[in-house]
């Protein structure tokens, strides 16, 4: 079992920024985690809603000692498989929605949002923020389609306990892919399970080309070298996109 480092607060801004500004003086896997967010942060500069105390945010600081930028997909790759385990153990079959979306049918359940800082070609730290929703039963902002896992349950969940859980998921596969000699290879079947766990991977969706919210028709291939998202289209071309330039439409 990989040792743990929780740090609890009752509320910060947003547990990214929070281990963002005390990330020189903290170890490798330092986790700060928080039963309520002032100001949570989303992907695309979003707010981040989570009602206080029914859900889990917290963010991990990864200080990988020998990882190159371009690998810097793996560390998103860990947290998204981490998750779909931890959901795994509780009987709920969960996808990732590239890049890093976690989510059960059609479902947003969790969203996670990964701040890298590199020093020359290493990547030096990255945080890795996350929005688990446990026991909220009722969303109000617009984000689309979000659910809880009481609400597919019927269960209500402990918060500590279940943090512990989804955590030791998620450093267990940090270890396998950053320790030891094989962690090249590892990192190779990390990928596998990433395309075998994609959200709509071979199967035709209408998605939106951005900015100019062209609609295509399209199935998704996988990723690429640069974690690009690969599509083919209905004319057999094959085209990748990076973060921002494809909106699956749901
Ligand atoms: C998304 O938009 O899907 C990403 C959401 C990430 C939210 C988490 S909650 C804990 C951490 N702190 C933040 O301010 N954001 C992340």
């Amino acid at each position: 079992m990989a040792e743990s480092n929780i740090k609890w607060f009752d509320t910060v801004d947003s547990t990214n920024s929070t281990i963002a500004r005390d990330k020189e003086n903290l170890a490798d896997m330092s986790v700060y985690a928080a039963f309520n967010q002032s100001s949570g942060r989303g992907q695309r500069g979003n707010k981040w809603e989570s009602k206080a105390g029914e859900n889990l945010t917290f963010s991990i600081l990864f200080k990988p000692r020998d990882l190159n930028l371009r690998e810097q997909f793996c560390i998103s790759q860990t947290v998204s498989m981490g998750v779909v385990d931890y959901l795994s153990g509780k009987g709920v079959t969960a996808k990732v929605k590239w890049p890093n979306d976690i989510y059960v049918s059609d479902r947003k359940i969790c969203g996670i949002l990964i701040e890298n800082t590199a020093f020359r070609d290493k990547l030096s730290a990255s945080i890795a923020g996350i929005g688990f929703n446990l026991n909220q039963m009722k969303f109000e902002s617009d984000a689309p389609n979000p659910v809880s896992l009481s609400m597919i349950t019927g269960k209500s969940y402990d918060i500590r306990l279940e943090m512990e859980v989804l955590l030791q998921h998620i450093l267990s596969i940090y270890l396998s892919i950053t320790e030891g000699d094989r962690a090249g290879y590892l990192r190779t079947s990390l990928d596998g399970r990433f395309l075998e766990a994609m959200y709509r991977r071979g199967e035709w969706h209408w998605f939106e080309e951005m900015p100019q919210c062209r609609r295509i028709q399209a199935r998704i291939l996988g990723t690429d070298d640069s974690a690009r998202l690969v599509t083919e289209h209905r004319d057999g071309s094959i085209h990748s996109y990076a973060f921002k330039e494809i909106k699956y439409l749901l």
